[in-house]
């Protein structure tokens, strides 16, 4: 069930591909959504968000008690603490994320939802048709900015994360993606 040197646990790989892939989902629809104003892939996007949170703790628990997986090759120093740093932001991100977003739409008033399944309900406001009373509008909009500052945050680190991945395959042909990939390597 541990992470070692030549193969990563089973736990590991599914974690990192669901948590990744629906990282990337939720960052492209998130942009596109308010980009583009399309208000029905809103919920979807925030349902979608508060169901992989759970996922998410579940990897972050996971983090806390294996360690973070031992370098698969022998890296120069540099690219090591860049890689480091990089897995930080990343799966701190992957917490700020939702946290912000249910924040943002909680507290701003337009109530929090699971595909139709209600957690907290909207506050619409009557005298304003499809503006909401905030319940704390301060707390609000600090966590609005948090979404899109971490948003763009964890994106800048993906792209340095894919690129690493890539020169590890292509360039130094080492077996650090396809440890990744669930692969066992020498
Ligand atoms: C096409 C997309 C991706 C590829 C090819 C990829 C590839 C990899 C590889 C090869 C490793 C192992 C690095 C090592 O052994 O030092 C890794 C680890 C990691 N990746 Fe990704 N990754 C992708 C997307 C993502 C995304 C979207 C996130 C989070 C938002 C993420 C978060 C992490 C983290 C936190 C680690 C550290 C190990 C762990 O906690 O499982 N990755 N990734
Ligand atoms: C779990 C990971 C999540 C990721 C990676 C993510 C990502 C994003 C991104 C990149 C944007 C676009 C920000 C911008 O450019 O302004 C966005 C917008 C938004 N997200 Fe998320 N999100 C996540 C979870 C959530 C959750 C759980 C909620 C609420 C329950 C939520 C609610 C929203 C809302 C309401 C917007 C639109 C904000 C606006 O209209 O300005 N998100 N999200």
């Amino acid at each position: 069930m541990s992470d070692t040197k030549s193969k990563l646990s089973c736990v590991t790989v599914a974690l990192h591909w669901i948590v990744g892939i629906s990282m990337i989902m939720l960052v492209t629809v998130g942009v596109y959504m308010t980009d583009y104003e399309v208000y029905a892939l809103y919920p979807i996007h925030k349902s979608v968000g508060m169901i992989i949170f759970v996922v998410i703790m579940a990897r972050v628990i996971w983090r806390v008690k294996q360690g973070w997986p031992e370098a698969a090759s022998n890296y120069k120093s540099w690219e090591h603490a860049l890689a480091k740093i990089v897995h930080w932001i990343l799966i701190i991100t992957t917490v700020v994320m939702p946290i912000s977003g249910m924040l943002m739409s909680g507290l701003g008033g337009y109530g929090l939802a699971i595909f139709g399944l209600e957690l907290l309900a909207a506050t619409p406001n009557p005298d304003e048709p499809g503006r909401m009373i905030p319940i704390n509008g301060p707390i609000a909009g600090a966590a609005h900015e948090t979404h899109e500052i971490a948003g763009k945050l964890m994106f800048a680190a993906f792209l340095l994360h894919v690129a690493g991945a890539l020169k590890h395959h292509f360039m130094d042909k080492d077996g650090t993606l396809k440890r990744m990939l669930g692969q066992r390597i020498d």
